[in-house]
């Protein structure tokens, strides 16, 4: 059964997309040329989920043009761009990209390079939510309770014990760089495990949520959210008789779409799209990011209390419905706002 109203699109206020024969005329560094010129800096796996011929095509229509950025040239010497898009790491590509900014002005930069290192530590990542402390008629959205255990393993039993956490508990590696080490995740079913995981790392507490995640994906002030499956429940029963670490590398990678499964309604209904709207606004701010995502599950039987457990940049848009068209409008809307800006 195919549930209705699965995902969703939507901008959340700001300005709407122009149609696209509107566009040459409102920018002159563009009729110039007649293209908006894309810069991407990205890995080849990155190229090849989300340059998707179907995105080349639609952008071409649209006057977009994306170029590949050398980074065995210097950077200025390349373009001109009006856009660069970029997720590679590294703290020398960081520095170029910065003084890149600050000599190219005029050139919108996706994202900036500190902003994104934000969400490359997963206690940092989640500050921000916990910061906003939303809470309206529509629920309330926070971060499961954690612990951040920098070293020495052999302490980790009772540093839970004194924070108060409840078993069990998620460990994730405090970096957050993509990598697949940093995927590799544990869940500790006793106190005494806790000691055989490997600092440093965030340990989280294991929220029940019904084994379904959703993925909302922001592009600038559009979202589009979808369901995955997630880890199932962990019932009292089950945790009584489990003891040690179960780990599970790479969970979320491999986690498939729920939007087509035959799903309870109260674990399969989608967040409030005003709860939404809300929280990616407020994280954009917050954030200074355009280009994210987030994991957010919803704690079960608790119809209204969600909790955001991961934030990504740039993700895998190619699982987003319709990202180019969304992308594409986008990246348009970003240089016409900017000329907007720079005529009053
Ligand atoms: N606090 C939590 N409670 C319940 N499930 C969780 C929690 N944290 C993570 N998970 C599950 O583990 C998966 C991976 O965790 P996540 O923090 O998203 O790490 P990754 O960086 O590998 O995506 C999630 O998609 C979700 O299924
Ligand atoms: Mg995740």
């Amino acid at each position: 059964m195919r549930l209705q109203d699965e995902t969703v699109a939507f901008k959340m206020g700001g300005v709407d997309a122009k149609p696209e024969d509107d566009v040459a005329e409102e920018v002159p560094s563009s009729i110039q040329r007649n293209l908006v010129v894309v810069g991407y800096a990205l890995t080849s796996k990155k190229i090849k989920s989300f340059l998707k011929p179907k995105l080349e095509g639609l952008a071409r229509n649209k006057g977009i043009l994306f170029v590949a950025i050398d980074q065995n040239r210097p950077l200025s010497d390349q373009g001109p761009f009006d856009i660069v898009l970029h997720k590679l790491t590294g703290r020398e590509w960081r520095q170029i990209l910065e003084d890149y900014r600050r000599t190219h002005p005029d050139v919108t930069v996706l994202d900036p390079p500190d902003a994104i290192q934000h969400l490359h530590n997963r206690q940092s990542m989640l500050q921000c939510v916990a910061d906003m402390n939303l809470s309206d008629s529509y629920g309330k959205v926070g971060v499961p309770r954690q612990l951040v255990i920098k070293k020495d393993a052999s302490s980790i039993p009772n540093a839970v014990t004194k924070a108060g956490l409840m078993l069990p508990l998620v460990a994730k590696p405090l970096v957050a760089d993509g990598s697949a080490k940093s995927h590799e995740l544990s869940l500790a079913f006793d106190r005494h495990s806790l000691q055989k995981l490997e600092p440093p790392l965030v340990l989280q507490e294991f929220v029940n949520h019904g084994g379904v995640m959703f993925k909302v994906y922001i592009v600038g002030d559009a979202i589009k959210v979808v369901r995955r499956f997630s880890l199932p429940d962990v019932c009292k029963r089950e945790l009584a008789s489990n003891a040690g670490v179960l780990r599970f590398p790479r969970v979320s990678c491999a986690a498939a779409s729920a939007d087509d499964a035959d799903l309870d309604p109260r674990v399969a209904e989608l967040p409030p799209r005003p709860l939404l709207e809300k929280v990616a606004k407020e994280l954009r701010r917050r954030l200074g990011l355009r280009l994210f995502n987030l994991d957010i599950i919803r704690e079960y039987g608790k119809g209204d209390q969600y909790y955001v457990i991961d934030i990504n940049y740039f993700p895998g848009y190619g699982k987003m419905p319709e990202y180019e068209h969304i992308f594409t409008d986008f990246l348009l809307n970003l240089v016409q706002s900017r000329y907007k800006k720079r005529s009053v």
